[in-house]
């Protein structure tokens, strides 16, 4: 990465993550000891998914919605996660206690297929029940961003259709992202918008893809897309305040145009874009971002039971 730029996953620094302790598999173990086998088929194939919560006041922001996505997931690709949602939470609980996290930090909790007899795809090769590994750190978004904001640039790289690999799947696999995100990085931008096969605006390469015009909020259809926690609660949010907002094709015409547009995910919230492809997007003023930020930022304290 150039020294400048940023991503809507650029994090404060936080010496305390030097030694946090990694779960895996029900072990507890300092992040330079945690290993998976190099048989493991999230290693070798991407076989695998995963979900990124922010932990506040204690709690896993909307805990529900997360677990509903990843049993969905793993459901979809016979990947039986062998616990409940009890289970992940007392595995989560474990690993915030062990690291001594209760507000501002991050998991990346991640379930594969396991261990393979050989170096091969074949799922049935995986014999040793899934590998499930939790990564957790303390996480404070950089302020910054929210005045500097996100630097976009349009990238070769489209989504997929469902019946290729379903942008639904938050899969190890992220291959296409990694992709985008190169191109933009390429491009000399923080992160890549990509467009639907039909070339309508979609998303970015990380998060999920809003932009605001003549007061009206606007994100893509949900195809082809990743199905964004953060992304339906700033819909469901809009819808309750009374904020008109629609899910619709829309292309880079419109974009460019916009007021002001904005990222969503769970580790950034709401984050600004500042430009797409070297045009501004308004003027700089952000009324409507701020306000969902606001909104969102009551939902999660009502959610987590924290007081405002
Ligand atoms: C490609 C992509 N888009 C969007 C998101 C944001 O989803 P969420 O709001 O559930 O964090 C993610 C997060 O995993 C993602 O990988």
């Amino acid at each position: 990465m150039t020294g400048d730029t940023h991503t809507t996953h650029t994090a404060e620094d936080d010496i305390r993550n030097r030694d946090i302790k990694i779960y895996v598999n029900g072990a507890l173990l300092h992040r330079d000891e945690a290993k998976v086998s190099v048989y493991d088929s999230g290693f070798m194939l991407g076989d695998g998914m995963w979900e990124g919560m922010r932990l506040y006041n204690g709690k896993w922001a909307f805990f529900d919605e997360h677990m509903d996505r990843f049993f969905n997931s793993c459901k979809a690709v016979s990947l039986d996660v062998g616990m409940d949602a009890e289970g992940i939470l007392a595995a989560l609980t474990m690993t915030a206690e062990a690291n001594g996290m209760t507000d501002n930090a991050h998991c990346r909790m991640m379930l594969t297929r396991g261990i393979k007899d050989k170096p091969f795809q074949h799922p049935s090769l995986s014999r040793s029940g899934p590998t499930l590994v939790i990564i957790m750190e303390h996480s404070r978004p950089v302020e910054a961003l929210q005045t500097r904001g996100i630097r976009l640039a349009t990238v070769p790289q489209a989504r997929g259709l469902p019946m290729t690999q379903d942008a639904k799947y938050n899969s190890h696999s992220k291959l296409n992202c990694v992709i985008a995100c190169l191109q933009a990085e390429q491009a000399g931008a923080d992160e890549g918008l990509m467009l639907d096969p039909h070339g309508f605006v979609n998303t970015t390469n990380a998060c999920n893809f809003f932009i605001v015009r003549r007061g009206e909020v606007w994100t893509s259809t949900g195809d082809y897309c990743m199905n964004g926690v953060t992304r339906q609660k700033v819909i469901d949010l809009c819808r309750a305040d009374g904020i008109p907002v629609f899910e619709k094709n829309y292309s880079l015409y419109e974009a460019y145009g916009a007021e002001e547009a904005f990222l969503t995910g769970t580790f950034g919230a709401q984050t600004p874009v500042s430009e797409i492809d070297g045009k501004p997007i308004g003027t700089g003023a952000r009324p409507m971002t701020e306000r969902i930020r606001a909104l969102y930022k009551a939902a999660i304290q009502e959610n987590v039971g924290a007081v405002p």
